[in-house]
C-alpha cells in the first residue's frame, strides 16, 4: 500500500475524486492534503474524508524544511498536484522525481505556463478559436507545466461554448481519468 500526498490550492474537486477512488482499492491511500490557503474548499473535503490536512505559506514551502518534514512524517511515496498554484521547490522535485504528477486543463504545450489556470485557460482556448481542448497529465519538473506528458484526453470545442461550459466538460475528463492514471503510475513503481 503506497501513501499519496496531494498538493492543492483551491476547491479540490479532483482531490476529492482521488481520495474516494483510492478508499475503494488497496493500491494506495491519500494520507495527506497540503494546501497553501486555509480557506480553500479542499480543506473541508479533506476533513470529510478523514484525511490529514496541513497548511503552509509560500515562504515556508520555498525556504524551510516544514513541508518535506511532513512528507517524511507521513511516509509519502507519491505526490499528486491537483489545482496547486505554486511551483514545487527542488527539495521536493529532486526527492520525488518521476513520482510527482500534475494535471492541466488544456492540451499542453498549448495554453500552459504562467497565468494559465482555471477559467483563464478555457477563455484563451475559445479566444484562439481552437476546435478541441482537453486535459494533460504530466510529470513535474521545476518549471510550470513542462514535465513529460503521461496522458492526454480530448473534448471538442463547441461553437456556443463559454469558458464555463468548456470547463465543465474538461472537469469531467479530469474526474474520469486522473485517479486511474495515478494508479497506473503507482503500479509501475518498484
Ligand atoms: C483543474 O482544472 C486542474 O486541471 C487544474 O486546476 C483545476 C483544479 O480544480 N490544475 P479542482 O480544485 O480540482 O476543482
Amino acid at each position: 500500500m503506497r501513501n499519496i500526498a496531494i498538493f492543492a490550492s483551491g476547491t479540490g474537486t479532483n482531490a476529492e475524486r482521488i481520495m474516494s477512488y483510492f478508499e475503494a482499492g488497496n493500491t494506495a491511500r491519500v494520507r495527506l492534503i497540503l494546501c497553501n490557503k486555509s480557506t480553500a474548499g479542499v480543506v473541508e473535503r479533506a476533513r470529510k474524508h478523514g484525511v490529514e490536512c496541513r497548511i503552509f505559506t509560500p515562504a515556508e514551502l520555498r525556504e524551510t524544511t516544514l513541508v518535506t518534514d511532513w512528507l517524511e512524517e507521513f511516509a509519502i511515496d507519491y505526490v499528486v498536484l491537483a489545482g496547486f498554484l505554486l511551483l514545487l521547490p527542488p527539495a521536493v522535485t529532486d526527492r520525488y522525481g518521476e513520482r510527482i504528477v500534475n494535471i492541466h486543463p488544456s492540451l499542453l504545450p498549448k495554453f500552459g505556463g504562467k497565468g494559465m489556470y482555471g477559467d483563464r485557460v478555457h477563455a484563451a482556448v475559445l479566444e484562439a478559436g481552437e476546435t478541441r481542448s482537453g486535459i494533460t497529465i504530466h510529470h513535474v519538473n521545476g518549471r510550470l507545466d513542462e514535465g513529460a506528458v503521461i496522458f492526454q484526453a480530448e473534448t471538442p470545442v463547441l461553437p456556443d461554448d463559454t469558458p464555463e461550459t468548456l470547463a465543465t466538460r474538461v472537469h469531467e475528463l479530469e474526474y474520469a481519468y486522473y485517479p486511474r492514471i495515478i494508479e497506473q503510475e503507482i503500479l509501475k513503481m518498484q
